[in-house]
């Protein structure tokens, strides 16, 4: 095996010429105080003789001999053509978790709502989009740039929403975000700075959403929800002045607006200047029904509209994007760029690339495929297994809801799933005070791979129908 080539490293240590020790004694205090307080962690790399001694203007002699003596003592191990390295310490392994202590098992299947396949993630070709984006980016998009984010992604953008989803989005009306929670939590600040108090949500709705604007400063205030959507009428008498909805897949019933409710609602905001927040978290994934566009497209002046990649390429990647209202662009701006100045530059030029190539209208005709064909085989599994329990919210996104009868049905089925290394959800977890619509599960095939539904729903089988 040839050596390996002595690696450049940066590394805190001073020495001072005017102090009486000499040089290598200084050294050799430093590197040990550093080694023993854990600031050098047992196993990194020092800098090489060579390196270090040009850092700090020293001959290479005096850290040749520091570090024999900290290696004669014990702390560094030196190796031929490589760099020191801090000895490995013998470490007590913790000891295991006691099965009595009631911890989760090992999680077998997550069937969670929100979880999508991140196995398909296209690298190769997110990669060549990342690869041209640092190729081509000029040296100010490497700078701070505008917080509302960089033109070409906003263009992109702006006609990828227009034609996929019917919405009006002007470049200069678009901001883009680390992501759809993230532009909620702006908003909720720029809404609750104007003097707001509280914010409707359709109840159930997602709790992470509620979470992020209870922080913000904003009370949520549940509206309900039945087969037709949000329930306009009780939004009217609610006196919120902003209101989140999902009107093409409602999480986590899956009902759709209808095309009644939804003129209802833009009447509602003509109305009274209400605010409608559009969370499309899943509108591209859809399986057996037309497209249905955003309303933005019907009231733009009234609607915020939401978008990410979480669930069509993945949350990890952390991009999103607001569609706003005129008046709302800069204090939505403003506000991200107080919090986190603006999002990563390189990341909006690839995904711009990726939208250019077409590449994501490619990567969404793969995965809806992939989830139909999953969407199928877990209804089919459970039509078999639990022909009695309805299984609605069916024709698009990545998770059915499975009716129960109760709420200690619901309470219990998740609690026998997880102590089956299984994870679903409750809709009792999304729900808001006042919440007394169906009870019941949400089973997501996002990320379970084909192979295993069938092997996961003949355990969900006892969990759900526990009295069999
Ligand atoms: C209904 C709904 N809206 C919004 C989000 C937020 O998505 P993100 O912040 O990843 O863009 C999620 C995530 O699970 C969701 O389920």
């Amino acid at each position: 095996v040839s050596p390996r080539e002595p690696h450049v490293r940066d590394l805190l240590v001073r020495v001072d010429r005017s102090h009486g020790h000499a040089l290598t004694r200084q050294l050799e205090e430093q590197l040990r105080n550093a080694v023993r307080s854990g600031l050098l962690a047992p196993g990194s790399d020092l800098p090489s003789t060579r390196t270090l001694a040009e850092d700090l203007s020293v001959s290479r002699g005096v850290v040749v001999r520091a570090y024999a003596q900290l290696a004669a003592e014990g702390y560094l191990d030196l190796r031929r053509g490589a760099n020191p390295r801090v000895r490995l310490v013998e470490r007590s392994e913790a000891p295991p978790v006691s099965p009595s202590t009631g911890e989760v098992p090992k999680l077998r299947y997550d069937l969670r709502a929100h979880q999508p396949e991140l196995s398909t993630f296209p690298r190769q070709l997110w990669l060549r989009s990342v690869r041209h984006a640092l190729l081509i980016a000029a040296d100010a998009e490497l700078g701070y740039i505008d917080p509302r984010g960089l033109q070409p992604l906003r263009v992109e953008l702006s006609d990828y929403l227009r034609r996929a989803r019917g919405v009006m989005a002007e470049p200069d009306r678009v901001v883009i975000t680390a992501g759809s929670t993230h532009t909620l939590s702006l908003l909720a600040r720029v809404l609750a700075a104007r003097g707001a108090k509280t914010i409707g949500f359709e109840n159930p709705s997602h709790w992470m959403l509620h979470a992020v604007t209870r922080r913000s400063g904003l009370t949520p205030v549940g509206i309900p929800v039945d087969r037709q959507g949000l329930r306009v009428d009780q939004l009217r008498s609610s006196n919120v002045g902003a209101v989140v909805v999902s009107p093409a897949h409602q999480f986590p019933t899956g009902a759709v607006l209808s095309a009644e409710r939804r003129a209802a609602l833009v009447d509602w905001a003509r109305d009274c200047g209400g605010l409608i927040i559009e969370d499309e978290y899943d509108a591209e994934l859809r399986y057996d029904r037309a497209p249905i566009g955003a309303l933005q497209g019907l009231a733009r002046e009234h609607v915020v509209y939401l978008g990410s990649t979480g669930k069509t390429l993945s949350p990890g990647i952390r991009l999103g994007w607001a569609v706003l209202p005129a008046e709302l662009v800069t204090p939505l701006a403003h506000e991200l760029w107080g919090t986190i100045v603006h999002v990563s530059g390189i990341d909006q030029l690839a995904l711009a690339d990726f939208l250019r190539r077409g590449e994501f209208d490619r990567h969404l005709r793969r995965m809806r495929t992939l989830y139909r064909r999953r969407r199928d085989a877990l209804v089919s599994a459970l039509v078999d297994r639990l022909p009695e329990m309805p299984v609605s919210g069916i024709a698009a996104g990545l998770h059915v809801v499975v009716v129960l009868s109760s709420i200690e049905a619901e309470k219990s089925a998740v609690e026998r799933a997880r102590a089956l290394g299984i994870a679903i959800e409750g809709i009792s977890q999304h729900a808001l005070p006042g919440y007394n619509g169906p009870q019941g599960v949400l089973i997501g095939y996002g990320g379970i791979g084909d192979a295993s539904i069938t092997a996961a729903m003949d355990d969900l089988e006892g969990a759900l129908r526990p009295n069999r």
